[in-house]
């Protein structure tokens, strides 16, 4: 029994002025409150139990939250340096597309400059007769034949001259090409450079494919006159337009064929260009299959293309629509599958 519920059970039990049936009632009280102080020790001794339990259960949770915290962070390090590896390479895409032309020139250029390169040799052969020629007629004493003759000369070699620069300004043209854009605005023949890129593309074409077959049609309005863009830029709009024209218009018919049944298809690629009022129109049109509806909304997202694995990157379009908006320009698609596309750039 507590102690101090003892004292007074002692005391009482001590006293003789109380009756037996008044001790025994005071005594079962005693015994009674003892118990309860039992029960109350038992359950204070519980819950301090309980809050240690609490306690230690606590510090679990903190420390397994701590460890999901550092699991978050760990994750996110991850994802930033994935996000940055994506950038990297799409960054290294851009350059390859870049790359991937500038390989489908190639063949386009050399037999461009070959043109000239003929002209130089048959010229500078010619000459070197000429020369011979002349001296006979010196030794001849006929110094007005001699005279004609290097009159003749002369012109040839402004004829070399004239080709030789030719040469030279294709491979300007192509270094220009591979080189970053300058990012500047220059005057430029938009006319010219249209023509330049559609020879370049379709000789491309041809010497990687000797199969390769299209007409090509040009219309240039010619009071366009000089406009300023920066001009491996929209060069590169041009040539990616042809490019894909050429590709759609050596494609088979879509599903169900040409609409016509006799109908003999021939590849053939339009490029028009036309000033209305303040606005300059570049159309690079073709008679391919056409683009399907389901997808017409898709072609100038980057990455999409419906070209084999190794043929296409899907950028053409969306390098092109990018460049044309920084002109404060317009790039427009019209299509109906089975006759054909056409792109526009409205500058
Ligand atoms: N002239 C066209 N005729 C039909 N489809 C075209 C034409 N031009 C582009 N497309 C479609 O748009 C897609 C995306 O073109 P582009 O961005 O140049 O990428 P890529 O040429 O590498 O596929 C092509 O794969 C093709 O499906
Ligand atoms: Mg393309």
């Amino acid at each position: 029994m507590n102690q101090h519920l003892q004292n007074i059970f002692n005391v009482i039990q001590q006293d003789e002025s109380i009756t037996a049936e008044q001790k025994n009632a005071i005594i079962k009280s005693l015994k009674d409150a003892d118990k309860e102080l039992e029960i109350t020790a038992f359950k204070l001794d519980r819950t301090e139990k309980v809050k240690k339990t609490t306690a230690i259960l606590l510090e679990e949770t903190i420390d397994e939250l701590e460890q999901k915290r550092k699991a978050i962070e760990e994750t996110n390090a991850a994802l930033q340096k994935l996000l940055d590896d994506l950038h990297a390479t799409q960054a290294q895409l851009i350059q390859s597309e870049k790359m991937a032309s500038l390989g489908e020139l190639t063949a386009g250029i050399a037999h461009e400059i070959q043109n000239p390169l003929n002209f130089v040799n048959n010229f500078s052969d010619v000459s070197t007769e000429l020369v011979d020629e002349m001296n006979e007629e010196i030794d001849k004493g006929n110094l007005e034949d001699a005279k004609q003759i290097a009159q003749d000369l002369k012109q040839n070699l402004e004829k070399i001259n004239h080709h030789g620069k030719r040469a030279g300004d294709i491979v300007k043209g192509m270094l220009q090409h591979s080189r970053s854009s300058s990012g500047v605005k220059e005057p430029t023949d938009i006319n010219a450079l249209a023509d330049e890129y559609l020879r370049l593309a379709y000789h491309g074409l041809r010497a990687k494919d000797k199969s390769f077959n299209a007409t090509m049609k040009t219309d240039f309005d010619e009071s366009i006159g000089i406009i300023n863009v920066i001009p491996q830029d929209m060069g590169r709009v041009i040539l990616n337009l042809i490019t894909n024209a050429f590709y759609a218009a050596s494609l088979p018919p879509p599903a169900g064929g040409f609409k016509d049944p006799d109908y003999v298809h021939s590849p053939t690629v339009w490029v028009t260009t036309k000033k209305e009022g303040n606005t300059v129109l570049i159309s690079v049109r073709d008679n391919g299959p056409g683009i399907s509806q389901k997808i017409l909304d898709k072609i100038f997202q980057p990455f999409f293309t419906t070209k084999p694995t190794g043929q296409g990157t899907g950028l053409g379009l969306s390098l092109s629509y990018d460049i044309v908006k920084a002109h404060g320009g317009e790039l427009k698609v019209v299509t109906k599958e089975g006759e054909g596309t056409e792109f526009i750039v409205l500058i």
